[in-house]
């Protein structure tokens, strides 16, 4: 369970986020819409820790997120894995390829380097994949997809 309470973020006087306070359920798949400039993108940011709130706590189930320092900090942005729209994803690499590298934090740099995963590994990215019913253009260069 993803839990997020009463978080608000600030730039200077602007409230881009505004209290949000919300729960999703384990294996729940939520999407999250509204206007250009609503704080979409911030709340996404908040939860990887990517940006701090200014006030209000986000958990994920009995670990306090918000509270997260050094390690258990990277461990978290590397768990919660956000996957940005417009870049940070390796155009000339395959599209399971860019999802491997999110595994990289879990396998020795080196094997990372190599992209020696293992097939469990490339299990989990495929089945990922499928999730998202693009398993079928695992093999294509990510510069050959839509932006969405
Ligand atoms: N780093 C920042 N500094 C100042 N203002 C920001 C920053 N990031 C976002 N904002 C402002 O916060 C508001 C929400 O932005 P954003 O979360 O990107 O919205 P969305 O993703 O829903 O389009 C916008 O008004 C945007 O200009
Ligand atoms: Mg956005």
């Amino acid at each position: 369970m993803l839990r997020l309470d009463g978080v608000v973020k600030k730039f200077g006087e602007k409230r881009a986020v505004d209290g949000i306070s919300l729960a999703v359920p384990k294996g729940q798949l939520v999407g999250v819409i509204g206007p250009s400039g609503s704080g979409k993108s911030t709340m996404l940011r908040m939860i990887n820790r990517l940006n701090d709130p200014s006030e209000g706590r986000i958990f994920f189930d009995d670990v306090e997120v918000t509270a997260l320092q050094g390690r258990d900090l990277r461990a978290w942005r590397a768990r919660c894995a956000m996957i940005f729209q417009q870049f940070n994803l390796a155009g000339r690499l395959d599209v399971l390829t860019n999802v491997m590298m999110g595994r990289a934090f879990h396998a020795p740099l080196w094997r990372a380097l190599l992209k020696l995963w293992t097939v469990e590994e490339k299990a989990m990215g495929l089945s990922a994949l499928e999730s998202l019913d693009i398993a079928r253009m695992s093999g294509q260069r990510a510069d050959t997809l839509s932006g969405g």
